[in-house]
């Protein structure tokens, strides 16, 4: 259900992409992405992602919750959608460029999180210009967080 053969062969495909050009620009970055089919701001937060230089998979589920479960989700940060990049866990409308920094920090964190859908946030805000305030959490597996960023 996680497909995660398919993740593997998508690394190994940036892998041989990276290798014929030299990774001359910063190589695009493979996430995965779960939603539900019906929602429009996890598509437009798939957007984002994609225009910052990630390649989201994006697969349709029935039971968001249950996926939540599965994965491992605290329930006080759940959100809409739940990502998978890099072994982190990424929940809900968190900016490219947080996620970004995770990855290249690599804090020993299940992931990132910015609980429920706060208005400014990419993919909810109305414009680039409109996102800001709200902060996105770094979550352990427990349910405990620290502040990760502010916008
Ligand atoms: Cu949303
Ligand atoms: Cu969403």
């Amino acid at each position: 259900m996680l497909s995660r053969r398919g993740f593997v062969a998508g690394f190994a495909g940036l892998f041989i992409a990276g290798r014929r050009t030299g990774w001359a620009a910063a190589p695009p970055t493979a996430i995965i992405v779960y939603k539900s089919r019906s929602c429009g701001c996890c598509a437009k937060w798939v957007d984002h992602v994609k225009s910052q230089g990630f390649t989201p998979q994006v697969h349709d589920e029935e039971n968001m919750d249950r996926l939540k479960d599965e994965l491992g989700i605290p329930q006080d940060v759940r959100s809409c959608h739940t990502a998978v990049v890099g072994g982190y866990l990424i929940e809900g409308h968190v900016p490219a460029a947080d996620i970004r920094q995770l990855l290249s920090d690599r804090p020993k964190a299940g992931g990132l999180a910015v609980p429920g859908m706060p208005a400014g946030t990419p993919g909810m805000a109305e414009s680039e210009s409109a996102v800001g305030d709200f902060e996105v959490l770094a979550f352990q597996a427990d349910g405990s967080t620290r502040t990760f960023a502010r916008h």
